[in-house]
């Protein structure tokens, strides 16, 4: 069975954007997915999984600086760990980190990260003056929940500057809101070193400037930070 052709909808249309659940049905016939196989046969080659309990919060760790939304966010991005579309224009940036919650000092399992930044040139896709907004499209932006050790990574381009004001130009950043039950929601942004804009920018917290390394594989080279998150509970 193609998997493609499993989920569609009823007018048609396989756009993102129109994807509410009540306009989502499965064709009827549709039999449950077949499994491959027996997993426990596989069991041997996969490694033990990482407890959560190994990792814990330095105990003078402060909540993640809070920071402003702007005016570009769209709800809804689909869940994935690539919020780039396919052969994007940029350098490659990977982000990963752990969400951790200030009062356990331990791991958040299940946070949502609501991820979304400009492109190479400093445009988002509902703000670009070269491209039409497309409704179904949500181009560099993405949700994604972190795992049972607080774990989240998402593959990117590094974000261009853009003007916010005449002759006022911000740091380039990546946007993201933050939130599990238990805990405060959280929208900040996170920064790069170096940015040449930092210095006058009304924003930019020193707490959220990471500062990627360069990593070369066979393939090509691409910057790699972490950012790791601290929620204040409730
Ligand atoms: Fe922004």
């Amino acid at each position: 069975m193609d998997p493609t052709r499993r989920l569609f909808l009823v007018k048609g249309s396989l756009g993102i954007a129109a994807a509410s659940t009540g306009l989502l049905v499965l064709r009827s016939g549709e039999g449950p997915t077949e499994a491959s196989g027996e997993l426990a046969a596989y069991g041997e080659y996969f490694p033990a999984r990482e407890s959560a309990a190994r990792f814990s919060l330095p105990g003078d760790t402060k909540p993640t600086e809070t920071n402003i939304q702007g005016p570009y966010y769209r709800a809804g991005a689909p869940f994935r760990a690539k919020i780039t579309p396919p052969l994007e224009p940029g350098t490659v940036l990977l982000i990963k980190g752990r969400v951790w919650g200030h009062d356990t000092r331990r791991p958040l399992d299940g946070a949502v990260l609501d991820i979304w930044q400009a492109n190479a040139s400093g445009r988002y896709d509902n703000h670009d003056d070269d491209r039409a907004v497309d409704p179904t499209l949500f181009a560099n932006r993405g949700r994604l929940v972190t795992d049972d050790t607080g774990y989240y990574e998402f593959e990117s381009v590094r974000p261009g500057n853009y003007e916010f004001l005449p002759g006022r130009t911000r740091p380039a950043h990546i946007h993201y809101w933050v939130r599990h039950p238990q805990y405060m929601d959280l929208v900040t942004q996170l920064y790069f070193k170096g940015d040449p804009h930092a210095s006058g920018d009304p924003f930019i917290r020193a707490s959220l400037v990471v500062e990627p390394q360069q990593v070369r594989t066979p393939g090509g080279a691409y910057e790699l930070a972490t950012f790791d998150v601290v929620l204040a509970p409730k």
